[in-house]
Parts: structure tokens; C-alpha cells; sequence
């Protein structure tokens, strides 16, 4: 096999979960070898942030399908000529964004999406921030009896209450500022069981594989029960010591994982504009 650019290196944040990547240049053709050790760096370090990097929308989807197939979001609105490209946009007039609570990308898919790569296009003058919280540290730092209690259970994940038809976007019309951002709610009608606690498809660790956003209830347990462990989940998931805050800056760009990390992006920014554009890239089944 050749060997990667010599350049790359991943170096650790000082939080628990994240890698600057330095030494590659993403408007350039990715080889194959490049790519493999990004697989390898998301894995370990759940997600990968570039710096300084410069790069046209082309370039962007050149070097997602250089990592894997790109997934077209069905509920978000695209970036206009690009459909391969989601759109994430918050006007300096509106109150809402998009991700401002925990979330992992398209766990309501029944092989869902392995991550995605968010360019920064505009940025607010301070603030916009984006949180990530590595699901490796949040299992691995669980009390030895919840471990036990949910290693081998299942949870239904869905995406009805988020793009649906019932959705608060959509029915909300008293505070909807939400615009033209999202599309398709008669595709959010399908329902998923995916594993509590997943073995990450890339780096073999135990994730817990709940999310707040998608991760509506547990198998076999009463309805409260369920709410109730779920709850107990999120709580410990959210901890600040599994948590890093990733400050963006033009040229930024963050490649996360779904299966290691939630992220939530941060709303302080009111009266500022903040633009990304969102590429993600198709994944495997879960297995526990
Ligand atoms: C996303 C998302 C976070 C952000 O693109 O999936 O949640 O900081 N974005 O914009
Ligand atoms: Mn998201």
C-alpha cells in the first residue's frame, strides 16, 4: 500500500474527544493512503478539525467522495447547484439554529450516516461556537451496573418529531423563523432499533448510542422506565468533562463522527449572520 502524505499529523486536543490535522491540503486531490489515515484519525479521535484551509464547494465534494459516498440529506435544503451540499444558515434576523441541542446526524437511518465535514462559509464576529462530546469517554466513564443494565439492550431511534409533519418547525407558527431550511416531511416516517451501546466500526471501542434528539425509547422497559434511563443517559453523556468546545475561524473545518461523539452548535450570536455548508458521508449497519 502507498504511503500517506508524510506530512499529516493528528494532534490530540486537550479536551477528551478531537484532533487538529495538520500537514494536508483538502483543496488538493486526496490519495488513497491520505484517506485511509483520516479513517483511522476520526475513529480514534472522533472528530478532526483542519485549520486555514481554503476550499470551493467542488473541492469540498471532491474530498468527501475521495473519504466515501456522499448521503443527500432529505430534510435539510441544499446549497443552490449543489444538492450534494446541506445547508446550514442562520440569518442575523432569526432566532433559531439549526443543531442547538445534542444530537448525532441521521441515527434515525437504518444504516446510518457515518459523519459529515462542515466548512465554515460565514462566520459571526464572535460566538457560533460548536460542542462536541465523545461517546467513547461517556460509556467507558458509566457506573459498572447501568453498563451492565444496557450492554446487548436496543433503543428505536426516530426522526417524526424532528422533520416531520408534527415537527415544531412546522407548527409553530407564533416563533417560526425557521425560513426555508428544511424540506420533505413525509419522509420522516420510518423508525429504527439500533443498539444502546455500539463497537465502533472503525476503532473496535464500546459508544453508548443514544441521542437526545432522535432516541425515543428503550426495548422492554415501561414506558417511564424508559424515559427515566434515557434521561439518566443524556445527563451523564453531557458532563463537561466529556465535552470539547471547537471555536471556528475562516478555514475551518470540521470532520466528525456520529458513532463517537454528539454535537450541538451553540446559539450566542443574534444579529450576525453564520453560514456552513454540510457534506455527509454514507455509513454501515451497527452492531453491539
Ligand atoms: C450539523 C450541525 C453544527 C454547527 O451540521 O449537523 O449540527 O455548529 N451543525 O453548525
Ligand atoms: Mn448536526
Amino acid at each position: 500500500m502507498p504511503e500517506p502524505d508524510a506530512r499529516l499529523t493528528a494532534t490530540p486536543t486537550d479536551g477528551p474527544v478531537g484532533a487538529f490535522v495538520s500537514g494536508v491540503d483538502l483543496s488538493r486531490p486526496l490519495d488513497p493512503a491520505t484517506a485511509t489515515a483520516l479513517h483511522t484519525a476520526l475513529g480514534d479521535y472522533g472528530v478532526l478539525f483542519f485549520r486555514d484551509q481554503d476550499i470551493t464547494p467542488e473541492q469540498h465534494i471532491a474530498f468527501a467522495q475521495a473519504l466515501a459516498p456522499i448521503v443527500i440529506n432529505r430534510f435539510f435544503t441544499p446549497v443552490a447547484e449543489h444538492p450534494q451540499i446541506a445547508e446550514m444558515r442562520k440569518e442575523a434576523d432569526q432566532k433559531n439554529n439549526i443543531g442547538g441541542a445534542w444530537h448525532a446526524d441521521h441515527s434515525y437511518d437504518e444504516i446510518p450516516a457515518t459523519g459529515s465535514i462542515l466548512v465554515a462559509r460565514e462566520l459571526p464576529p464572535t460566538g457560533g461556537d460548536t460542542l462536541f462530546a465523545s461517546m467513547y469517554a461517556a460509556y467507558d466513564s458509566l457506573p459498572e451496573a447501568t453498563r451492565a443494565q444496557i450492554d446487548g439492550a436496543r433503543a428505536l431511534h426516530s426522526s417524526r418529531h424532528v422533520f416531520g409533519a408534527g415537527a415544531a418547525h412546522l407548527t409553530d407558527t407564533e416563533n417560526n423563523d425557521q425560513g426555508d431550511r428544511y424540506r420533505n416531511p413525509e419522509a420522516a416516517t420510518q423508525d429504527v432499533w439500533h443498539p444502546v451501546v455500539i463497537r465502533h466500526p472503525i476503532s473496535g471501542r464500546k459508544a453508548l448510542y443514544v441521542n437526545p434528539d432522535f432516541t425515543v425509547r428503550i426495548d422492554g422497559l415501561p414506558e417511564d422506565e424508559s424515559a427515566a434511563l434515557l434521561e439518566e443517559l443524556f445527563a451523564h453523556a453531557r458532563r463537561p468533562e466529556h465535552i470539547y468546545r471547537f471555536v471556528w475561524a475562516p478555514g475551518s473545518i470540521a470532520f466528525w463522527d456520529n458513532r463517537a461523539t454528539w454535537h450541538l452548535a451553540l446559539n450566542d450570536y443574534h444579529g450576525h449572520r453564520r453560514l456552513m455548508h454540510r457534506i455527509t458521508l454514507e455509513g454501515v449497519a451497527l452492531s453491539g
